[in-house]
């Protein structure tokens, strides 16, 4: 296949939702469609032997909340699907900040009784700065929901978004029979006896079809064709244009637990979600079939195995094919580097990676040395952006218990935050340090983390510090200047720049005012 076929080809997405709307139960039935998997409750299994392994995933498993994403890859129907997983709880939001920079498109999932919910909004916002196209899943109809009309609408007023239905849902909860597919017409019905069942679904002329006398009694046929009627007349018509500018969002509804509603799904990602898209950085726009290879990272994870200090640095492929052996160019420090041991991600395993193309994942293993937003490239000085950090909304002092222990402590510190777990600064004046997180879980896992994987148990304090940001100005001089007068309120991060220490938000605005030329930024671009 050439290089243009085969990155047609690829659908890289993640699933956005609200914890507790099934993006569990939903990625699990894509695998088990996609044949990656052979049995619903896999992935489930699978997260929970992966937690079982280290101490600090206890937090997590305690919690019921997964801090981990990861990817998984699958067929389906000459399609390659890179699902990437993203962690639910809002805490680490910021994790999933990151891995949206690396899909093409997403998946919204929504409870059918709740509609959209707070995670689900703040989800959306990014994926909006993006323009990323969205399709959503309207799960649980098997339950009580709330009015399919007013679920639309509220998808429509609150996020600013044209909604198109792609099917229809017949009845609902103990009543809920299935779908009407508006795209293909046909009718899907659910199977509920078995709750993996594939569901084709019957093929018809249209909604006078005598057939469909055979499969739903008068009532509910009635009360179908009122609501299609309405439908075709109240919502947009699929406009695919308008659906890969972010502008509108094809609507399924459909039950996850049951399977119902999941081909369909997967069959509008296959015909209407975007393959690879162009990325931008700092030189210039990179298209996905260029012939070289490029690519960045968007996520660390460290000590996969805490026996090992291994590291993985996942690799979003931006232009061009990825094989084994390559000699990649990391553009931050210029070094040459031998990619032999890069991995592919399946649903259940790992595998070398021999081959790659723009819009995979791969991972490398590595000791350190890679940062989340560094560029691999075939020799090209090229630098990728958008990949943000954010200004921590939380701050606290940690200590080791053992003071001996402090070189080591400052290590540790400096892989957590190049992996992207916290932000770490280290003041001018004192010996301490300050992490920074935006939520407050961030600190028991890291405390957790410290201690099992590099032995050194700490102690985190509060401070009187409010927030922190990132220092930039275009006069080196006048910086400098800054910096003298300020020493007591600064810090450096683990790449070395410059940061404001905020005692309150008086002390901030003043910093602001008292330095016009100065920029006090939010959030960094890690470039
Ligand atoms: P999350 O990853 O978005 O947090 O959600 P998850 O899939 O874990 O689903 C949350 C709960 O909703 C689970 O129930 C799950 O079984 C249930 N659920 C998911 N999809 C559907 C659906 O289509 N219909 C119905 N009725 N329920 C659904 P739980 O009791 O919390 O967990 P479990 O004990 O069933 O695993």
């Amino acid at each position: 296949m050439t290089l243009t076929e085969d990155i047609g080809n690829r659908r890289t997405f993640a699933i956005i939702s609200h914890p507790d709307a099934g993006k569990t139960t939903l990625t699990e039935k894509l695998l088990l469609f996609g044949g990656a998997i052979q049995l619903a409750g896999e992935v489930r299994a699978r997260g929970e032997r992966r937690r079982a392994r280290s101490d600090w995933m206890k937090v997590e498993q305690e919690r019921g909340i997964s801090v981990a994403s990861s990817v998984m890859t699958y067929d389906w129907e000459g399609c390659t699907f890179n699902l990437l997983d993203t962690p639910g709880h809002e805490d680490f939001s910021e994790d999933t900040y990151r891995v949206l920079t690396a899909v093409d498109s997403a998946v919204m999932v929504l409870d059918a009784a709740k509609g959209i919910e707070t995670q689900t909004r703040k989800l959306f916002e990014v994926c909006r700065l993006r323009d990323m196209p969205i399709a959503t899943f309207v799960n649980k109809m098997d339950r009580e929901a709330r009015d399919p009309f007013d679920l639309l609408d509220e998808v429509e007023q609150t996020l600013a978004l044209d909604v198109s239905p792609a099917s229809w849902p017949i009845g609902m909860g103990r009543d809920f029979k299935g779908c009407y597919d508006l795209i293909n017409n046909r009718l899907i019905l659910m199977q509920a006896a078995d709750k993996n069942i594939r569901s084709e679904g019957i093929s018809l002329s249209g909604l006078d079809d005598p057939r469909l006398a055979d499969y739903l009694p008068e009532d509910s046929l009635q009360t179908l064709r009122e609501q299609v009627e309405m439908v075709r007349g109240l919502c947009k018509p699929f406009d695919l244009q308008s659906y890969l500018e972010g502008h509108l969002t094809p609507v399924f509804f459909g039950s996850a637990l049951n399977s119902f509603g999941v081909r369909d799904l997967l069959s509008g990602l296959r015909d209407f979600a975007p393959p690879p898209r162009s990325h931008k950085a700092i030189e210039r726009r990179i298209e996905p079939n260029e012939d070289k290879f490029s690519g960045f990272v968007f996520k660390i994870q460290a000590n996969m195995d805490p026996k090992h200090r291994d590291r993985m640095a996942f690799v979003r492929l931006v232009s061009g094919r990825f094989k084994r052996g390559m000699k990649l160019r990391h553009v931050r420090s210029g070094k040459t580097i031998s990619v032999h041991n890069a991995q592919l991600f399946l649903a259940q395993d790992r595998e070398l990676a021999e081959t790659a193309v723009a819009g995979d994942i791969i991972g490398i293993p590595n000791h350190g040395g890679y940062k989340i937003g560094d560029s691999l490239t075939e020799g090209e000085d090229i630098r990728f952006t958008g990949i943000p950090s954010f200004a921590p909304e939380l701050m606290q002092r940690v200590r080791p218990i053992d003071p001996m222990r402090a070189k080591h402590l400052a290590r540790a510190l400096e892989q957590l935050a190049e992996e992207g777990a916290a932000s770490v600064f280290k003041p001018y004046l004192g010996a301490d340090w300050i992490v920074g997180v935006v939520g407050s879980l961030q600190f028991d896992v890291l405390a957790a983390r410290i201690d099992t994987e590099y032995n050194i148990p700490v102690r985190f304090e509060p401070t009187e510090l409010y927030t922190a940001r990132w220092v930039v100005g275009d006069d080196p001089k006048l910086l400098k200047q800054f910096m003298e007068a300020n020493r007591a309120s600064l810090a450096e991060d683990h790449s070395g720049h410059p940061v404001y220490l905020a005692r309150n938000s008086w002390h901030l605005n003043k910093g602001q005012d008292d330095w016009p030329d100065l920029r006090f930024l939010k959030t960094k671009q890690e470039v």
